[in-house]
């Protein structure tokens, strides 16, 4: 049984963020199996993994917002910056030592369903409307973000 299993409420509708939301899903699972298996190095390659993955996604989640123009764009990037810096502190504690392993993944659990279910929904509605055919001819955005 997976740690984490996915659900319709993490669902935005907009296939390409539910891809990216998935795959976030699936390293955090990766990240308690290498924590049960007690193998730090394996959990400080995965944390860098999930971290890095997450942070692509939200740099790729603003651009998408910014596009569709959604009006509460800086406070859904300030929420990214406080847990980047969040998980950054974490993730040097790790580094250094700590035993935090367990806290990180039930924070990263808690903070990441938490975010995709209220402020990820807040913006999907916007966004899919932005990405519509029509809207896409307009203002060809999704040529620049996906090169279609
Ligand atoms: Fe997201
Ligand atoms: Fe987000």
């Amino acid at each position: 049984m997976a740690y984490l299993t996915w659900n319709h409420e993490l669902d935005t509708k907009i296939p390409v963020i539910d891809n990216q939301h998935r795959r976030i899903v699936d390293y955090i699972n990766e990240l308690h199996e290498a924590i049960e298996g007690g193998d730090r190095k394996l959990v400080g390659e995965v944390l860098e993994q999930l971290v890095d993955y997450t942070l692509s996604h939200f740099t790729f989640e603003e651009e998408l917002m910014e596009q569709a123009g959604y009006v509460f764009i800086s406070a859904h990037k300030k929420v990214h910056g406080m847990f980047t810096r969040k998980v950054a502190d974490y993730q040097q504690r790790f580094e250094l030592g700590e035993d935090i392993a367990r806290q990180l993944l039930t924070t990263l659990r808690t903070w990441l369903i938490n975010h995709i279910r209220r402020d990820d929904a807040d913006y999907a509605e916007i966004v899919r409307i932005a990405m519509e055919p029509g809207e896409q001819r307009k203002s060809g955005f999704l040529k620049r973000l996906f090169g279609v």
